[in-house]
């Protein structure tokens, strides 16, 4: 069964700033973007790989990427990017990964070990660590309402993986009317499919704030070559 990686790569990136489109910012002096790609290339499992890009930069991405990923360009949310990109799977994809290009640094291991977990019959897996930080629930006015027990509790990282007609049937549901869905797994899981856990990676981290491009800095400085 031959295995996809989706890579939404068209958003702004509004929290990192810096005036280039997130994908695009530098990491050890090449794009963020092209780190994640190489990523999911070193990744055994891995068939193929199609990005979708910020729609004004699909030429340079596509030269940027070379001829063996296929570049489109993204929407307007994360979602709409995915969905543009499902359509251009190869027609003898079983099992499909979305991952994010503000992940540089997550390991081929943990692509592989993703997409193990699909081909090894869950309909969908995603990639989790515990939490750090105690995590409230809040009202409107910030006012605390409960403390979910962290044990109980896990921060979500891409790759996720997923068998194909899942995915495809948690996009074909879902409409904008909805609450905002923040990760892919969130749609397949309001089809009542059930969701697997595996361990993530620390260096699965997404890039958000100028802070973690500085900490990608240094751990990148630090990786044997
Ligand atoms: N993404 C996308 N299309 C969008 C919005 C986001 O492909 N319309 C991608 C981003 O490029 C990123 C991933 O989804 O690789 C995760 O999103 P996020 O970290 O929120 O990136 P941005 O939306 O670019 O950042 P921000 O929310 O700070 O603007
Ligand atoms: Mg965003």
């Amino acid at each position: 069964a031959r295995v996809a990686v989706v890579v939404p790569a068209a958003g702004r990136g509004e929290r990192l700033g810096g005036g280039v489109p997130k994908a695009l910012r530098p990491l050890g002096g090449r794009p963020m973007l092209v780190h994640a790609v190489q990523a999911l290339s070193a990744a055994e499992l891995v068939s193929q790989i199609v990005v979708a890009a910020p729609p004004t930069l699909v030429e340079v991405v596509s030269r940027l990427l070379g001829p063996d990923v296929r570049v489109l360009p993204g929407g307007a949310e994360r979602v709409d990017s995915v969905r543009g990109a499902l359509r251009a799977l190869d027609d003898d994809i079983r099992v499909v990964l979305v991952h994010d290009a503000a992940r540089p640094l997550t390991p081929p291991s943990l692509v592989d070990a993703v997409a193990r977990a699909v081909l090894g019959g869950h309909p969908a897996v995603i990639p989790v660590l515990p939490l750090a930080d105690t995590v409230k629930e809040v009202d409107a006015d910030g006012r605390v309402l409960r403390t979910p027990p962290r044990g109980g509790l896990r921060a979500v990282q891409t790759p996720q993986g997923f068998r194909r007609e899942v995915l495809e049937a948690a996009y074909a549901s879902q409409d904008g009317d909805q609450p905002a869905v923040t990760d892919d797994a969130g749609l397949v899981e309001r089809l009542g499919v059930p969701v697997a856990t595996i361990p993530g990676a620390d260096e699965a981290f997404k890039v958000t704030r100028p802070a973690d491009l500085m900490f990608a800095e240094a751990l990148l400085a630090r990786r044997p070559l």
